[in-house]
């Protein structure tokens, strides 16, 4: 039988949400137990990659209207409204919060926060630490985290399921990486924020862990995933690696451009008005594709970019605000960008869909919540903005760890002995996945068709014929990847056998993208059909929901909370 763990909360992922989370129940009920399972160490979490910055009203020239009408806009109006006031409303207690917690935010010459422009922002509201924003975050809130005894961290174990009781949430089976035993962390509530799924493309900022597991474990358990078909690509990657080069390159002033040397985006007309290279993101790696297609881009040993051009910044400005940019461009380019322009491409960096919660991180699943990427709490419909996403995994991280707090404390544990025998049976899953050899498919083969059926089917641009492929693909890969061989049997620190498992739950959320962008023939935000240009509030001004089932995903829809922000043409 597999040990048992018990604990009051069960908050999965050690990135931000997950330590916000976290932080939030220790301080509001410190007598219950806080159990953090993380599938790395929580500095390695994805958050302390994120550089240019964390959005939230700071100036006189500012108001809340404002961040709230850029957001809704931003989103091609299928953001919730309500979430987004309250968004906009907390977001700068989060910020100020985490000032008096350590995180050394830039400063103006007064001495107040400093701001950047970002990408479809109206004013200068991205509080950034030079570009290093992720890791001090993540810095301070684990630090942070560590002050309170009553949370107990579980680094290096990977949840594989949700463990469910009378309908409630009430834990997870988790593989303590290090000894290969599975566990069940009980709890009476639980919080997923295990991050996104950008490892389903073959080409993207995402770190190796982001391979959806909270999208899946909630998805499995019959959560519903929503907007799933909105996924964020990033108009300035590195070609190769994918690395991001942050938009904050272009919020100090620097330019794109074309292999004629044009800022294409002042040159012609691509939507984004006076606000050029500060368009919003889906915009712009549309720009940026188009122009690829008319031929004005560059070749190279890894396809064809263009150029992201800082020279006139001056080598000052960028090694005060943008120092790890240059570092990145040496390192991983060979390309000082103080003196040459920074190849880029579109790359794919954030899912706006996810596990479907209300504007609490409450799932349809009582007892489950969830923030941060791996949540869908509708606060960026169809193209989220830049910045908006560190705030988002504090603002939710913290009302998610208060309700499940309230929840917790109304809901009893639950029957442990069924809880273990779920993870008992878990546990017989996994340990009959190690080194099955009679298996013959092989982990690098599947995951290679799934990721290159994503970016056919799942592109900046989508064509019906090519998504309908990727489906059919992501179907049968549904079905082989049950026949997996594995070839190492050890128990220590097995990473194929998480190589294994990882897969599993891709497979199924890159299922759930292509299905939910099959079915919306519209155009709108960052789901773009050349078949179907144009955005379609008649018929498509509602929320996408995928749910699991056994024959294949189910698809459903949901309303958008609408409100202040009556939906117009999206023009900037
Ligand atoms: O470009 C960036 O620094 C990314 C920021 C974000 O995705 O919010």
């Amino acid at each position: 039988m597999v040990d048992v763990a018990r604990h009051d909360i069960v908050i999965v992922g050690g990135g931000a949400a997950g330590l916000r989370a976290a932080i939030a129940v220790a301080e509001a009920s410190p007598d219950l137990s806080v159990a953090l399972v993380s599938k790395v160490y929580p500095m390695r979490c994805h958050t302390v990659s994120a550089e240019g910055g964390a959005a939230a009203v700071a100036r006189a020239d500012d108001s809340f209207e404002m961040h709230g009408y850029d957001t809704v806009k931003g989103s091609d109006f299928l953001a919730d409204q309500d979430v987004i006031r309250y968004f906009v409303e907390e977001a700068p207690a989060e910020l100020n919060r985490l000032e008096h917690w350590g995180c050394p935010w830039s400063r103006n010459d007064d001495g107040s926060v400093a701001t950047r422009a970002f990408g479809g922002m109206t004013t200068k509201r991205t509080w950034f630490a030079t570009d290093k924003v992720g890791f001090h975050m993540l810095h301070t809130l684990f630090q942070h985290s560590m002050r309170f005894d009553s949370v107990v961290r579980y680094d290096e174990y990977f949840a594989t399921k949700l463990l469910v009781d009378g309908g409630v949430c009430r834990g997870v089976a988790a593989l303590d990486i290090r000894t290969g035993e599975v566990s069940a962390i009980l709890g009476r509530a639980v919080i997923l924020a295990t991050g996104g799924a950008g490892r389903i493309f073959p080409f993207t900022t995402n770190g190796m862990i982001k391979t959806g597991d909270g999208m899946a474990l909630a998805y499995r358990a019959g959560v519903p995933l929503k907007d799933m078909e909105f996924v964020q690509y990033h108009p300035t990657g590195l070609p190769g690696t994918g690395i991001l080069i942050t938009e904050a390159t272009r919020g100090e002033g620097g330019y794109l451009k074309n292999s004629e040397g044009e800022r294409f985006l002042v040159e012609r007309d691509y939507g984004v008005g006076t606000k050029a290279e500060l368009g919003p993101r889906d915009m712009i790696s549309r720009a940026i594709i188009q122009e690829i297609e008319a031929g004005r881009a560059f070749k190279g040993p890894y396809g064809e970019y263009l150029h992201l051009d800082l020279t006139h910044l001056g080598e000052e400005l960028i090694d005060k605000r943008l120092p790890f940019v240059r570092e990145l461009g040496r390192i991983y380019i060979g390309v000082d960008p103080v003196y040459e322009p920074i190849p880029i491409r579109p790359v794919v960096h954030y899912m706006m869909g996810g596990v479907d919660t209300d504007i609490d991180g409450a799932t349809t699943l009582p007892g489950l919540y969830a923030a941060g990427e791996v949540a869908c709490v509708s606060l960026n419909g169809a193209n989220r903005l830049g910045s908006n996403s560190l705030t988002e995994c504090l603002v939710f991280g913290a009302r998610a760890g208060l309700v499940a707090v309230e929840f917790a404390n109304g809901s009893s544990a639950g029957n442990e002995d069924a809880l273990r025998a779920q993870a008992d049976e878990e546990r017989a899953h996994i340990d009959a996945l190690r080194g099955r050899v009679k298996g013959g498919e092989k982990i690098s083969q599947l995951r290679r068709e799934m990721t290159s059926a994503m970016e056919d089917g799942c592109g900046v641009y989508r064509h019906q014929d090519t998504l309908r492929a990727c489906v059919q693909s992501l179907a049968q890969l549904r079905g082989r990847v049950s026949d997996l061989r594995l070839e190492d049997a050890s128990r220590v620190f097995n990473t194929e056998l998480i190589s294994a498992l990882e897969l599993i739950n891709m497979i199924d959320v890159a299922e759930a993208v292509a299905i939910s962008a099959l079915d919306r023939k519209e155009s709108r935000g960052a789901h773009t059909c050349r078949e179907y240009t144009a955005r379609d509030d008649q018929n498509y001004l509602y929320h996408t929901l995928c749910s699991f089932d056994p024959a294949g995903p189910r698809l459903g829809k949901k309303d958008v909370t609408l409100g202040t922000w009556e939906p117009e043409e999206r023009k900037y």
